[in-house]
């Protein structure tokens, strides 16, 4: 149950923090790997620690926002393991602004990594996927996808609004052909991008615990929360679920 042997994967942003769980779960789990980033030392890094547990992965040094790096890292996966079976569309920035400062470059770079990346990955794998009957994409969208937030930035939280519409547009138009579409969205995942926001508080203990107490189960996310429904979204269990916004969030929604 839940295994991926023989399965290819392709997980951008799979370098740090919640890809980098991912990837490193479904290496345990059988999957071979290819990680997409743009920063290569972190990327090698993590191809490393993969092939130290006995996994298999490639690191693809590529940028989301550009077509042609787009097309280029499916074609690498392609040539090193002659397969690929999932897409995890993880890359995602938050520049963190507030309406009235959020200028047109941070809406435009918001859009192009979290919404724009990952319709250029389904546009230019879907042709493989039907061809072979069968794929899976899973998207990593956020609460904000669903959820209101008063502190939210904007640009970010619309940017995840309208992955998770591209993911259910997706998921109706090509479930007949074999293809599954799907989003997590995680609620607050302390990694590399965010963890500032504890730590850079006077008393970052103290901002911790009033950022575990909102959370009904009393703690924040962890990478492998996220990365374990991923690994159900793209496993065989899940062969009946399609077009689903799977929210990981410590029953922050449910409030
Ligand atoms: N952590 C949370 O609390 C949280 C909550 C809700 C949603 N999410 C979503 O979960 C995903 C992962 O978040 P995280 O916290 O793990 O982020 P992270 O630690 O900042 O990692 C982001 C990853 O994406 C890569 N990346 C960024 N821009 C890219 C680009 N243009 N092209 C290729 N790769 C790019 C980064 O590598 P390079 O910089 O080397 O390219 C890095 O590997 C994001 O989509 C985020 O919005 C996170």
């Amino acid at each position: 149950m839940f295994r991926l042997d023989g399965k290819t994967a392709l997980i951008t942003g799979g370098s740090s923090g919640i890809g980098r769980a991912i990837a490193e779960l479904f290496a345990e789990v059988g999957a071979r790997v290819a990680i997409v980033s743009r920063r290569l030392s972190a990327g090698q890094e993590t191809v490393a620690h993969l092939t130290l547990m006995g996994g298999q992965a490639i690191h693809i040094q590529a940028d989301v926002t550009s077509e042609a790096d787009v097309r280029r890292s499916l074609d690498a996966t392609l040539d090193r393991y002659g397969r690929l079976d999932i897409v995890v569309n993880n890359a995602g920035v938050n520049r963190r602004v507030a309406l009235e400062a959020t200028t047109d470059d941070d809406w435009g770079e918001t859009f192009d990594v979290n919404a724009r990346g990952a319709f250029l990955y389904a546009k230019h794998v879907m042709p493989r996927f039907q061809a072979q009957r069968q794929g899976c994409i899973v998207n990593i969208a956020g609460l904000l996808a669903v959820k209101g937030g008063a502190g939210a930035s904007p640009a970010f939280a619309a940017s995840k609004g309208a992955l998770l519409s591209l993911t259910k547009s997706l998921a109706a138009r090509y479930g007949r052909d074999g293809v599954r579409v799907n989003c997590i969205s995680p609620g607050f995942v302390p990694t590399e991008s965010n963890r500032r926001l504890i730590d850079d508080a006077p008393d970052p203990a103290a901002r911790r615990r009033e950022f575990e107490a909102g959370y009904p189960l009393g703690r924040l996310g962890r990478p492998e929360d996220i990365a374990y429904a991923a690994l159900y979204l793209a496993s065989g269990e899940a062969g009946w679920v399609t077009g689903i916004n799977l929210v990981v969030d410590g029953g922050l929604l449910a409030k």
